[in-house]
């Protein structure tokens, strides 16, 4: 009998939310290019539950073409206070415009317009260009709400795998890993 993979999650992330001095909800996701070479960066987790787990971005960013050529991720978070690791992978589609646009509306105006200034992962001349840009923006949008830029919206992974790992004296470390098949989760353990 295996116990939810996401209640667990639920236990271990509030655990994080009370211990960790800052951003608990920063995950690293890894995706690859069309040469299957891999990249790696931090994004916040913004939502999450047995649908998967929800990340920000540019669509049009290094991240967002590499989830279009291969939609599929690894996501890890490191709680180091609490000496714990959770791993993710999983398939990767778009969340709903309806979705993404109740989450920009979420953010501070000062975001909002930065989505609209910032070319995600292009070269960038200079500083001052993107604040003319960010400037820009802000005198576009003057006394209106601002859209969700059409390119910027959410990602879910959606899980097939996620593992647990604390730390255990003398290096016995514990990993739970639960596994999605056709009849649900299963849990196994893993040697460390
Ligand atoms: C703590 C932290 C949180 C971040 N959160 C996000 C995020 O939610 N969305 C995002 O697009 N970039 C976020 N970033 C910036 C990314 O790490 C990265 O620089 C950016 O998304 C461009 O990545 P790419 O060129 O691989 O697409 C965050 C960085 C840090 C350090």
């Amino acid at each position: 009998m295996g116990t939810d993979p996401f209640q667990l999650f639920d236990e271990w992330f509030a655990k994080a939310q009370a211990s960790e001095p800052s951003d608990p909800n920063a995950m690293a996701l890894a995706t690859t290019d069309s040469e299957k070479r891999p990249s790696v960066r931090i994004v916040l987790m913004k939502a999450h539950g047995p649908d998967g787990f929800v990340f920000y971005t540019n669509q049009h960013s290094r991240k967002g073409e590499e989830l279009a050529h291969n939609p599929f991720a690894a996501l890890l978070f490191h709680w180091k206070s609490l000496r714990r690791q959770v791993r993710v992978e999983g398939n990767v589609s778009l969340v709903s415009s309806e979705e993404a646009d109740a989450y920009f509306a979420t953010r501070s105006r000062d975001s909002q317009l930065g989505a609209w200034a910032s070319s995600q992962s292009r070269a960038l001349p200079s500083r001052a260009e993107f604040e003319r840009r960010y400037d820009e923006m802000k005198a576009k949008f003057e006394d209106v709400e601002v859209p969700r830029p059409p390119h910027w919206g959410g990602y879910r992974v959606v899980p097939e795998r996620i593992e647990f790992w604390s730390d255990r004296p003398h290096r016995l470390h514990e990993r739970r890993l639960f596994t999605r098949g056709a009849g649900g989760w299963t849990e196994s353990l893993l040697y460390p």
